[in-house]
């Protein structure tokens, strides 16, 4: 009988409740936002040859270890508002360790300086380089949903506040390269058949912010099903 009136409660509070469950200890595992098309591990990028692997659809994936280290894999398109032809893709990679302030529940990423990036624009002379990418991200805050049909949802917030795109709980086990320093990066980046250009690097990076804005901007865009500038 209890059994039973357990189960017809489930039911009935199933669609009625998201619940916040904020609490470090279940950010161990990975993330990845939308259909998981971006995933953090060895799937995504060779860091030993500073290579990447196109993933088939955009998007954001995190993974944390109980012991604190972190990896982090983007990949974003941005479009142009006056040359609609002109799309920049970006690929990102790093890892490092991380740090959670538990009483106002903010996060630091700080990498340990092998991360980089891939830039494409379509019309620049200049379309693919590489650069190096060693900035520490700091998000305000996290919060953990459980969701009754997409089970646990990672959202974090960038330091104005602004939300970036949920992540969905994707493995228990991190998937991870080595938590260790990869590449050298001494040795130019870029060498091998992509190109590599300084001028470009320094108007086409992003701070940890804007990167932070991008991800708003495209999903906000990608779910309002709207067209246009994913930018902003
Ligand atoms: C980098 O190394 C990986 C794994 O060995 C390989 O699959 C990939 O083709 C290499 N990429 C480049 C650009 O050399
Ligand atoms: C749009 O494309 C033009 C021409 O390539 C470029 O000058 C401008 O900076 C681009 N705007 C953005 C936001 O990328
Ligand atoms: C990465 O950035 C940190 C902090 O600014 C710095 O201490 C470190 O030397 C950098 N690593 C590399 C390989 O540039
Ligand atoms: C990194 O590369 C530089 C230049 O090629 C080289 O002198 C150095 O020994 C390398 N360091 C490691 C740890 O491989």
């Amino acid at each position: 009988m209890f059994g039973l009136s357990l189960v017809v409660t489930l039911l009935l509070s199933v669609p009625a409740f998201t619940q916040v469950i904020t609490n470090a200890n279940l950010l161990p595992g990975t993330w990845s936002t939308g259909s998981g098309a971006v995933t953090t591990g060895p799937g995504f990028c060779t860091p030993e040859n500073t290579s990447f692997n196109y993933p088939k659809n955009t998007g954001v994936s995190v993974s944390f270890t109980a012991d604190g280290f972190y990896e982090l894999a983007r990949y974003r398109f941005k479009g142009n508002a006056t040359r609609h032809k002109c799309i920049t893709g970006l690929l990102n990679w790093h890892h490092g360790t991380y740090t959670v302030d538990q009483t106002v529940n903010s996060v630091i990423l700080t990498p340990f300086g092998d991360g980089y990036q891939q830039i494409q624009n379509t019309c620049e002379a200049i379309t693919n380089f590489i650069e190096n990418y060693n900035l520490t991200e700091k998000y305000r805050e996290y919060r953990i949903f459980q969701d009754p049909v997409d089970g646990n949802k990672l959202h974090l917030f960038d330091e104005g506040g602004a939300p970036y795109a949920p992540m969905f709980y994707k493995s228990a086990t991190p998937i991870m390269h080595p938590t260790k320093s990869l590449r050298n990066v001494s040795r130019p980046v870029g060498s091998g058949s992509v190109k590599h250009q300084k001028r470009n690097a320094g108007e086409m990076s992003s701070s940890p912010a804007s990167v932070g804005l991008v991800v708003v901007a495209l999903i906000v865009t990608l779910a309002g099903g709207v067209a246009g500038p994913l930018f902003l």
